[in-house]
């Protein structure tokens, strides 16, 4: 009898299949509680005579052993398949999909310029953005009762002598420069900016500008204007032109203000250039005698031009972005579109 019974249980457990957690259970139950079959059998075998009881002793324990082992292997497997219906523990189905980040429009602007001018023998230069108003207005000639320094533009974090403030221009790390190297001096200095300013499709009051400065003995404005045409002709084009029209700044002199031909009409006039023909890019000029004798040149041995753009114009200008605020949302939408730029 018992003997019968054991062989039926072992084909029973040796086929035993269940679909999950809870069948697994179930069968437990059923061979090995406390009122399941294989522990009826142990009841059984205390009625097995004294000659028998070495033969079906041993093959109970290896049937209890064996169901044992099998609910083990179910659960196992039951919990395996559960997982993985959640996919990251099922190596055969595909990734999740990996974000990958674009530079931003800014940063992509930033190096194509950085790049022209290290051609032409330019090294980088930097200096703080909490300046003083000795290096963003008083070495650059502006006189003390000049508009700019007005709470208007700057944003000032003392007062006093000589308050701090965050700088307004990058002009700045041309004084920096200038007081710590001698000419030959050659550097582009790229950087934020800062400025008291509603914030609207055209300004912002965070933004960006690269300086150029370049200082020697007969520097010419000829040499500013050839740096430059070489400058737009990479930035935008071989067929690009400039215009440069008489302006005023007090740390330059002469100052001009430089237009481009403008690049979506070839000149014609369109609703980019406001029918002119012509877009502004940057401010330029011979360095006043007066900042060079600031930052300890001698004016009569050296001279120098500089020139300073802003990198959100550039890029508006590149990429035909209408509103500045959009470099300064982080929408993804905005930012993808310059993926293919890198
Ligand atoms: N610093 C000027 C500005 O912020 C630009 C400039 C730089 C003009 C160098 C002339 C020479 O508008």
């Amino acid at each position: 009898m018992i003997n019968e019974k054991i062989e039926t249980l072992l084909n029973e457990i040796r086929n035993a299949k269940a679909g999950n957690e809870k069948e697994v259970e179930e069968l437990r139950v059923r061979l090995l509680g406390k009122k399941g079959e294989i522990t009826g059998l142990f009841d059984e075998f205390r009625n097995v005579s004294a000659e028998h009881k070495r033969e079906f002793g041993q093959k109970l324990n290896s049937l209890k052993n064996m169901a044992a082992a099998k609910i083990e292997e179910l659960r196992g497997r039951v919990a395996e398949t559960s997982d993985r219906k959640d996919s990251s523990s099922d190596l055969t189905m595909p990734g999740d999909h990996f974000e990958l980040g674009t530079r931003h429009p800014i940063s992509i602007t930033r190096e194509e310029i950085i790049s022209i001018f290290r051609k032409q023998g330019y090294a980088l230069a930097e200096g703080p953005e909490i300046e003083d108003d000795h290096h963003v207005f008083e070495a650059l000639n502006f006189p003390p009762d000049h508009p700019a320094r007005d709470m208007q533009d700057t944003f000032f974090i003392s007062s006093g002598v000589n308050p701090i403030l965050l700088r307004t221009h990058t002009s700045s790390v041309q004084v920096r420069t200038m007081e710590t190297r001698k000419p030959p001096i050659r550097v582009i200095c790229p950087g934020r900016v800062f400025r008291n300013e509603a914030i609207s499709a055209r300004a912002h009051c965070i933004f960006h500008q690269v300086e150029g400065l370049y200082v020697d003995r007969n520097v010419s404005f000829a040499d500013l204007k050839q740096t430059i045409l070489i400058f737009v002709r990479e930035m935008f084009g071989p067929d690009t032109k400039i215009r440069m029209r008489p302006s005023y700044f007090p740390f330059t002199e002469p100052s001009t203000e430089v237009d481009i031909s403008c690049n979506i009409c070839g000149g014609k006039g369109c609703n980019i250039c406001k029918g002119t023909g012509w877009l502004e890019i940057m401010g330029a000029g011979m360095v006043d005698p007066n900042v060079l004798e600031a930052c300890g040149i001698d004016s009569k041995e050296y001279t120098g031009f500089a020139f300073g753009m802003g990198i959100e114009r550039i890029a508006m200008l590149k990429w035909q972005v209408k509103d500045l605020r959009l470099y300064f949302e982080n929408d993804v939408r905005f930012l993808r579109e310059f993926e293919t730029s890198i």
